[in-house]
């Protein structure tokens, strides 16, 4: 038998509700905050990745799904293609490409699957499903302001409530800019320089290429060691402090609750100042629901303009599976199921049911075949509300019994009544 790959998965029903719930309701949010949608290919040049979200990460290191695309024919070069990792490179590559920052602060949102090759467990996959969002624009246009930075977390808050998620922690750092960063990078290798020959090969190696990085360990027997060394939040500068202040400060005013994490570094290498991530206490070990921040040198390092940014990726399998911890409506069965009972039915329930839909119902037909058992049956296991029964007594009177699966209660309505009364409850 063949099976799907490693790390990859149907999406299946009932669930596929969930996803298009979610997605729906998204899209609803993100209207509200006048965002636009923007979908580039799933695929880019692997030199993308490489610069954009930097060579020593674990995501362009180790977990890329790359290969040499040959030309096929001398006038179409070769070159190394990647599956995106994830898509925030990809949507300021299109931002410089067709520049968008002329036409002003760009806020752009995408819905798509991105591609890792990780270990695969529980809410972690190889082909696994974003929904991000970036600001981006000149300076200007207000694209550097820290009211950019809390208007993304309250949009962030907004959008976990309408999806019916709670329960959620917003772990807030800042890492300050290029420069402070580097004197960051500068005392690690100093503080590691005494204790690295006791941590695993990856930090030895990242002690020396981008110590930032040793952040990222998880390694069991590394993390004493990390604990003693020294936070980002010492070395920030004066403006990045202020900043930080002023996304805090909004924050306070609109009420959007966080916690302050002195270790949060994020796993890409394009972050400045804000950092943020969302954790969620039924996901068990992969809890991040949701990362992002601020990438103010990102477009520049793509060779574009300077393009100061913002934004996040939200892992809709974790969000998915933090969704069916609640008893989300999303998944509820149809308001009806029709049971057609004798000679001609199927023909009077069809156009029964063409009625009710019109009013926005959600309808199942059954089939006169069926005997009324089986009807029942079907009706309970795919979690109607309520079963119809139409037989040639009920549409010569035009009236038809309703019966709510739930109480058993039984009643008889008349067709123009049938819609409203479904609908009570
Ligand atoms: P990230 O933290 O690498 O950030 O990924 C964001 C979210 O994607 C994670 O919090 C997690 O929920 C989900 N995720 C990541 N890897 C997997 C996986 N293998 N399986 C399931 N879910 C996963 C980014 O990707 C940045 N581009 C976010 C961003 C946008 N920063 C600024 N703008």
């Amino acid at each position: 038998m063949i099976k799907s790959p490693r790390g990859t998965r149907d999406l299946l029903p009932p669930d596929t509700a969930l996803w298009n719930f979610v997605e729906a309701t998204v899209r609803d949010v993100f209207r509200a905050y006048n965002f636009h949608e923007i979908r580039t290919p799933i695929f880019e040049s692997t030199e993308l990745f490489a610069r954009g979200v930097g060579e020593e990460t674990d995501v362009v290191s180790k977990e890329m799904f790359t290969w040499e695309d040959r030309g096929r024919a001398e006038s179409d070069k070769g070159q190394s293609l990647t599956l995106r990792p994830e898509n925030t490179a990809g949507v300021v590559r299109a931002y410089i490409e067709h520049r968008l920052g002329e036409r002003g602060l760009n806020k752009l949102f995408y819905i798509g699957p991105q591609f890792r090759r990780e270990r695969p467990q529980k809410g972690r996959y190889r082909q696994f499903y974003q929904i991000g969002a970036e600001v981006i624009g000149p300076p200007a246009a207000g694209s550097e302001s820290p009211a950019r930075d809390a208007e993304i977390l309250e949009l962030l808050a907004t959008l976990l409530d309408r999806i019916g998620i709670t329960n959620w922690t917003l772990e807030l750092n800042s890492i300050g800019s290029v420069a402070d960063r580097a004197r960051f990078s500068e005392a690690l290798r100093e503080a590691l320089e005494p204790v690295v020959n006791n941590m695993c090969a990856d930090c030895q190696r990242r002690a020396v290429t981008n110590p930032l990085r040793v952040f990222d360990c998880k390694v069991p027997e590394d993390q004493p060691i990390i604990k003693t060394l020294p936070t980002i939040s010492e070395f920030i500068d004066d403006e990045s402090r202020q900043k930080f202040a002023d996304v805090r400060a909004i924050l306070d005013a609109v009420g959007v609750p966080y916690v302050l994490n002195p270790r949060l570094v994020r796993g890409l290498d394009y972050y400045t100042r804000t950092t943020f991530e969302f954790t969620h206490g039924a996901l068990g070990s992969q809890n991040a629901i949701l990362g992002g921040g601020r990438y103010d040198g990102l477009s520049e390092l793509l060779g574009g303009p300077k393009a100061p940014g913002i934004g996040f990726a939200i892992g809709e399998d974790r969000l998915i599976m933090a969704l069916q911890e609640t008893n989300s409506p999303a998944l509820k069965g149809p308001d009806a199921y029709i049971a057609p009972l004798g000679e001609g039915m199927n023909l009077e329930a069809a156009k029964l049911a063409r009625e009710l839909r019109r009013q926005n119902l959600v309808i199942e037909l059954g089939d006169r075949n069926f005997k009324l058992k089986k009807s029942f049956e079907a009706a309970d296991k795919m979690g109607a509300r309520y079963i119809l029964i139409l037989g040639e007594n009920e549409v010569a009177a035009n009236a038809f019994a309703l019966k709510h699966l739930a109480s058993g209660e039984q009643v008889t309505v008349p067709r123009a009544e049938l819609a409203n009364r479904i609908l009570q409850k």
